[in-house]
């Protein structure tokens, strides 16, 4: 960043923290009672979308200034670098074009002066082959029987995509059954093969490098399975697989038109686009995941055309800069009020703290302020007799961010999704009222409990409020309306990165663990000392081994 762009920057900051300080709202209540406009003034729609952001301590002024420190950041400029493929991850070296991959329209979309479009469509035709074949029955298993289930073996990106989205568009899978190993933890496999028979099971081996540990372990098991029952010769039959190292996946002895590649300018965690999204398009169809690409370009569009003060991706990172970095709030909750999207706040998780879970800035410098919060949440109503009891009288703030379809998928059934969306919006308007004292005296007092049992009993009931909330609105949960919504955060997440100076698309901060797990691995197993180790893991190791008999 350059030095006068950083200054910029630090100034707008600085007068952010000043209005925090005195300037923004104190109180939610008032600021309601005060302006009847606050929500149509702190909400956006785009088509059915509705984004609320008017439950958080802002006003005109830190609208304003947030828009100062956006354009300071040069948010803008950058995501136009993004959408016209410069090398904006800059520790790796790489264009950033997820948006590619969903690039409904007929602009070329140039790398190092090279159109990438005509290679993402053939990879998209070839899956549309590859899965309409599973779905028909054509493309049969070793034993000619159709193909029943699909395994998909990834991890992080390579798994929590895919698996998120087919289960929140499960009422659209007319396909093979999908399922999902990920974890070198043995039970993961071993539990999966065990209901499925191998002649009528796919195993698709999604690795962006190929060289994954847990994928590469969990793939071996998985071919020993299928060689096991159906001999050496079929694994071609039941094997699948995507990768941009397509010499490895040649390696392991996966034909060659059952091999999908994508490319070093998709990040795992923004790869659901790509060939990783294949089990979902085998268990929805093409069509349908075309509708998914569809709403993900919808908002590519709107993100990249619409104003900064209008766009939905732009408000919603900057809103989550104002909780984090000014605020000072550690954390959000991410609360789908939908059963199906059960794995969105884990998909997110790696989307936003893979992302911008950093300590140094695009430079290398440290950085001067917070970077991205905690995120974590369940789906609603069962977080509300979990964990909400913390979130709305426990000593910290944490914002919550609630989403919920305005209809299901379930008409039939009486009242149900009423009940959930009542229950969404109490959530929120109880997080921002809260209940004072006299009110919850008052509302003792009206059962009639003697005068010292309402004094004794009012302070527990008690609510401060004031608590910030944010709502995404949709229509039913389609494919277009969840690849909106899954590009709505994915540039969320970059505006608040651009804002933080940090490179949201590299992930060095996994690479340690990886690093020692490998040492590690002949010392656990007794092959190697623990003796260069320090002393807690050295003792750890010794239980370990003593326990295990070794
Ligand atoms: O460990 C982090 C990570 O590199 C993620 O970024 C990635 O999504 C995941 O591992 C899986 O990587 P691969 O697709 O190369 O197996």
């Amino acid at each position: 960043m350059a030095s006068e762009q950083a200054n910029e920057v630090k100034r707008s900051v600085k007068a952010l923290k000043d209005h925090w300080k005195n300037g923004a709202p104190r109180n939610m209540r008032s600021a309601f009672a005060e302006d009847p406009k606050r929500f149509s003034r702190y909400s956006l729609e785009l088509d059915d979308l509705l984004l609320d952001w008017s439950k958080c301590l802002v006003n005109d002024d830190t609208m304003a200034l947030l828009a100062d420190v956006a354009r300071a950041a040069k948010v803008e400029e950058r995501r136009d670098a993004m959408f016209a493929g410069k090398p904006i991850n800059n520790t790796e070296g790489r264009a950033v074009l997820h948006v590619a991959l969903r690039n409904r329209s007929d602009k070329p979309i140039k790398v190092d002066g090279e159109d990438v479009m005509p290679g993402v469509k053939d990879v998209l035709d070839r899956m549309g082959a590859f899965a309409e074949g599973l779905r028909s029955g054509a493309i049969k298993g070793s034993k000619g029987k159709p193909i029943t289930d699909i395994v998909n073996i990834g991890i992080g990106g390579s798994d929590l995509g895919p698996a998120m989205a087919t289960l929140a568009l499960s009422p659209y899978h007319d396909g093979p059954r999908a399922h999902f190993v990920s974890n070198v933890d043995g039970a993961h496999i071993a539990d999966t093969l065990a209901k499925l028979d191998p002649a009528t099971t796919l195993i698709i081996v999604a690795s962006k490098t190929f060289t994954t540990i847990e994928t590469m372990t969990n793939a071996k098991a998985a071919r020993k399975w299928i060689a096991d029952a159906l001999g050496e010769e079929a694994v071609g039959q039941h094997f699948a697989a995507v990768s941009t190292a397509l010499d490895k996946v040649d390696a392991f002895g996966i034909p060659a038109d059952r091999i999908f590649g994508f490319w070093d300018w998709v990040g795992g965690r923004y790869s659901i686009w790509s060939a990783i999204g294949l089990p979902l398009m085998i268990a929805i169809g093409p069509e349908n995941f075309g509708r998914f690409l569809d709403g993900a370009h919808a908002m590519d569009e709107h993100f990249r055309k619409t104003p900064l003060k209008k766009n939905l991706p732009i408000m919603l990172g900057l809103v989550g800069y104002w909780h984090r970095a000014i605020s000072g709030y550690m954390s959000r909750a991410v609360i789908p009020y939908d059963q199906r999207l059960a794995r969105l706040p884990a998909y997110l998780q790696q989307l936003d703290m893979e992302s911008n879970g950093k300590g140094v800035t695009i430079d290398g410098k440290p950085v001067a302020g917070p970077t991205g919060p905690v995120v974590w949440g369940e789906p609603g109503t069962n977080g509300q007799h979990a964990f909400f009891q913390l979130l709305h009288q426990g000593t910290d703030t944490i914002p919550v961010e609630f989403i919920v379809a305005a209809t299901g998928h379930e008409p039939n059934l009486d009242n149900q999704h009423e009940m959930l969306m009542a229950n969404c919006l109490a959530q929120s308007e109880a997080l921002m009222k809260g209940r004072t004292l006299e009110e919850a005296a008052a509302q003792l007092a009206a059962k009639n409990l003697s005068k010292s049992e309402v004094k004794r009993l009012a302070p527990h009931r008690v609510f401060t409020g004031n608590r910030p909330s944010i709502t995404i609105i949709h229509d039913k949960l389609d494919p277009y309306t969840l690849g909106r919504l899954i590009a709505l955060y994915e540039h969320r997440v970059f505006v608040e990165a651009q804002i933080f100076g940090i490179n949201a698309f590299d992930q060095w901060g996994v690479e340690l663990g990886k690093e020692l797990a490998t040492e590690l691995l002949p010392v656990v197993s007794g092959a190697e000392t623990a003796k260069d180790k320090d002393a807690s893991t050295q003792g750890l190791v010794a239980h370990l081994r003593k326990r295990r008999g070794k």
